[in-house]
């Protein structure tokens, strides 16, 4: 049986979890990481090349003779991480970065749904400020959404309560250049609601499998107060996605999605993840991620039973509709401790405690977001810092041994949503 040794590009909790999960493969002999992190560093050997290093990425897979690359953040993914590799003949999962233009623009995902009848918010591209307030003017109607095109760190959207706003954002976006080129064109959406849901799915170009669903919860206080972060919890599976709404996703957005990216002559392959919000007339797409979500991720991998590895060659060979992909039954909760002042600046450096010698804990696994090691003891590095995850027959289960975890888990001024798992 060929074995692999394996480069995990990114540093995040959601590639804690891709190693931790890839790790339990017999098909991976080892797994390294560029640039990991503090806690990282306990399961991966870690180097210090950045995410977004194209050149010195291709440098270490080399000198390190490895076998296969994850590209996990979607900066290297839309910067043709994944071209450059396999270019190199080095196999790599992923999108290409014309398939990841269904995350890195929103004006092409945008069209390109229009264009093939998936249901999306309705919409309007434009690329002059004016022309786009005066749109919004005559529309008329609040809230009105105001999207960059390109990548903002997930901050490239606005929710505009009314005229004011509106031009606040598209100055912030237009004029600003808050988000550089990423701004250079606008969509203006009609504002839509319900409960929202993320289904992360596995795709090989034809093929698209989706994994069991989550649900994030991205403000950052409870009952989803205060600003937007990256994620500061999530469940699995999310309460408001039934088997009937699984089947009409896959019928109406999911396979459409697929077939559409492919019939642009760059088929997807990778993970692609469906951000979908299910109004009274149906779901709707929210937003595509070219890329694994964080937090989505460490809820989704630890219900996966069958063999991450696998399903990741067969992704890049084309060969998903091979495979029965297993699940287990029962739920997942994460619970995102972040640092004080998170999402706005934040400290750095301060002592965690509470966490064994491989920056793990009893009764839950913790994976590292922000963490590093600092004279041989783990201390915070980034906002979101440790995400505590637990398995149970049933949620109530798991959030009580994730919760029961974090009470243990300390560093200064830490701080965490006390409802994740509540709607
Ligand atoms: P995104 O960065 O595209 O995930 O958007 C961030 C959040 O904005 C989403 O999770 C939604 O809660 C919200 N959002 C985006 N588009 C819309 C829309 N058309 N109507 C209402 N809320 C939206
Ligand atoms: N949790 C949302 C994302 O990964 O974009």
């Amino acid at each position: 049986m060929k074995q692999y040794k394996v480069l995990m590009v990114g540093s995040g909790g959601r590639e804690h979890a891709l190693i931790r999960k890839l790790k339990e493969s017999p098909l991976v002999s080892s797994v390294i990481c560029a640039p990991g992190n503090g806690g990282i560093a306990c399961d991966a050997v870690c180097f210090p090349v950045n995410a977004m290093d194209l050149d010195g990425m291709v440098a270490l897979a080399k000198e390190q003779a490895v076998d296969f690359v994850v590209v996990a953040p979607d900066d290297p993914l839309a910067a043709g991480m994944v071209d450059r590799l396999e270019g190199e003949g080095i196999p790599a999962f992923g999108p290409t970065a014309a398939a990841a233009r269904l995350e890195s623009s929103k004006v092409f995902s945008k069209n390109l749904m229009k264009q093939h009848g998936i249901p999306t918010a309705g919409y309007e591209v434009f690329s002059d400020a004016d022309a786009a307030f005066a749109y919004i003017e005559r529309q008329n109607q609040y809230p009105v959404v105001v999207k960059a095109d390109g990548l903002a760190l997930g901050k490239g959207v606005i929710i505009a309560q009314n005229r004011e706003e509106a031009k606040a954002a598209l100055d912030t976006i237009m004029r600003d250049k808050k988000f550089g080129a990423s701004g250079n064109q606008v969509v203006i959406e009609e504002f839509i609601s319900g409960p929202e849901v993320s289904v992360l799915t596995f795709c090989d170009g034809k093929t698209v499998v989706p994994m069991v669903s989550s649900m994030d919860h991205k403000r950052v206080f409870d009952g989803n107060k205060g600003p937007n972060t990256g994620g500061m919890g999530t469940i699995s599976p999310n309460p408001h996605y039934t088997k009937e709404l699984a089947k009409t996703c896959q019928e109406t957005i999911f396979e459409p999605t697929v077939k559409a990216i492919a019939g642009e002559g760059c088929p997807f392959k990778g993970c692609l993840y469906f951000g979908l919000m299910l109004t009274k007339d149906g779901p709707r797409v929210i937003e595509f991620n070219a890329r694994f979500g964080d937090p989505e991720t460490q809820v989704v991998l630890p219900r996966l039973r069958s063999d991450l590895m696998k399903i990741m060659l067969a992704c890049r060979e084309g060969t998903l509709n091979a495979l029965d992909i297993q699940w287990d039954d029962g739920a997942a909760a994460c619970v995102v401790m972040a640092s004080p002042g998170y999402p706005d600046a934040y400290p750095k450096g301060l002592p965690i405690t509470g966490l064994d010698q491989n920056g793990q804990v009893e009764g839950a696994i913790v994976y590292h977001a922000g963490t590093a090691m600092k004279d041989g003891a783990l201390v915070t590095n980034g906002g979101r810092v440790l995400g505590i995850t637990a398995t149970g027959g049933a949620l109530q289960e798991a959030l009580r041994a994730a919760y029961d975890a974090v009470e243990r888990i300390h560093f200064e001024g830490a701080h965490y949503r006390r409802d994740i798992g509540t709607w």
